[in-house]
């Protein structure tokens, strides 16, 4: 069976999990750390990154920045993973959703100045598949209403948005180095600190609410509660995976892309014909090629075609169920009902094909083809 993701290995990371291991200093802000933080640093153009344990905890940092209080409004995309939402959740704010785009599938930015009130604290703008959201025009609106921008960047590690790195261009950027993203620490993640009023406290709240960064860097001789915080650094060890990885970023990047674009070049036919569409790339996007989606024609079609994928020896799966219509949003949310169109319509109609290095591509396109044909012929 070809699995939907493959972890790639660049083959230095066992070697630098050994130099860190004998250095004899395992926590984290060693000297990994410090290499992947310059990195994030240089490699998006932006004043601050730290280190987190996944983008969940980078997005729960970003919340907390955002002083998240009771009652506070956020608004973001329904169609996305939990944690954009829970990480404001957690601080008793109110997720406020707002359609997709159905040409991108990220937040229609149109739509969003409709939803702000007095209570509004927050945009959260998700870049679906590394895609970048509209950002300049978000940007626009926050500025108006003097709210803040938490780019949740899950996926776009290495994507631009006019020549931007996904993540520098809000106040805050979330990233995650989970194992089915690009760039890989098993779990992991990292925040990036575009606005500069927000870095000291950042550190401090990454460092279980102390100014122990101070204290470790020789600029006090103890440390104390200042904040509140939690555990968001990662230990040496992932830091030293992470690191291996990000070495060969750029490298990783252009194979993916190379996937993602035979995917396109032998998909562009079939969705002439109809039987799907595919990720239609706008003009101001420069993507990591994390994802290559298809759009079927419903939702019967989508699961046969995961059925006949399998059938074939190709794993093929679905997406994010919106959460506007989870359990939990129905039950403790209380909010209006709300009917979010292309989001309703959208999602139980997307599947996502293989992608990762080494992947028979030829197998995979041959068997993506095959399948929509005889679905087709059967209807
Ligand atoms: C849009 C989005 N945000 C946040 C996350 C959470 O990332 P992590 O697993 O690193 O916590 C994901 C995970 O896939 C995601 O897709």
């Amino acid at each position: 069976m070809i699995p939907f993701n493959k972890p790639y290995l660049t083959g230095k990371e066992i070697e630098y999990i050994n130099k860190a291991n004998s250095s004899g200093k395992l926590t984290g802000n060693g000297y990994f750390t410090s290499k992947c933080k310059k990195w994030l640093e240089i490699n998006t153009c932006t004043n601050s990154a730290l280190l987190t344990n996944s983008c969940t905890a980078a997005l729960e940092m970003a919340a907390i920045l955002a002083d998240i209080k009771n009652g506070d409004e956020i608004i973001m995309p329904s169609y996305t993973f939990v944690s954009t939402a829970n990480a404001f959740v957690l601080r008793g704010g109110k997720p406020v959703f707002v359609d997709i785009d159905p040409n991108t599938l990220n937040m229609d930015w149109k739509l969003i100045e409709g939803q702000i009130n007095k209570k509004t604290k927050a945009i959260v703008p998700v870049h679906y598949a590394g895609f970048g959201c509209d950002m300049d025009e978000i940007m626009k609106i926050a500025k108006k209403y003097n709210l803040l921008v938490i780019e949740d960047a899950a996926q776009g590690v290495m994507s631009k948005y006019k020549g931007k790195a996904l993540g520098s261009i809000g106040d805050l950027g979330c990233y995650s180095f989970h194992e089915t993203k690009n760039i890989i620490s098993g779990e992991g993640g990292a925040i990036l600190i575009n606005n500069k009023k927000l870095k000291e406290r950042a550190e401090i709240i990454s460092e279980k609410g102390t100014n122990r960064n101070l204290f470790n860097k020789g600029q006090i001789d103890k440390y104390s509660w200042l904040d509140i915080g939690s555990s968001f650094l990662p230990g040496e060890l992932t830091a030293a995976f992470l690191f291996a990885q990000m070495e060969e970023a750029k490298k990783i990047t252009k194979e993916r892309l190379k996937i993602w674009n035979y995917y396109e070049n032998g998909l562009r036919n079939i969705e002439v014909e109809g039987l799907i569409s595919i990720p239609k790339l706008q003009k101001y996007t420069e993507h990591n090629g994390h994802l290559f989606y298809l759009i079927h024609k419903n939702n019967y079609e989508r699961d046969l075609f995961i059925k006949k994928m399998s059938k074939k020896g190709v794993m093929v799966v679905f997406h994010y169920i919106p959460l506007h219509i989870s359990p939990y949003a129905k039950n403790k949310l209380n909010f209006k009902k709300q009917s979010l169109i292309f989001t309703e319509s959208l999602f139980d109609r997307i599947s996502r094909i293989p992608l990762w290095l080494g992947l028979n591509k030829e197998y995979v396109l041959k068997s993506v083809i095959e399948s929509l044909y005889e679905i087709k012929k059967e209807n």
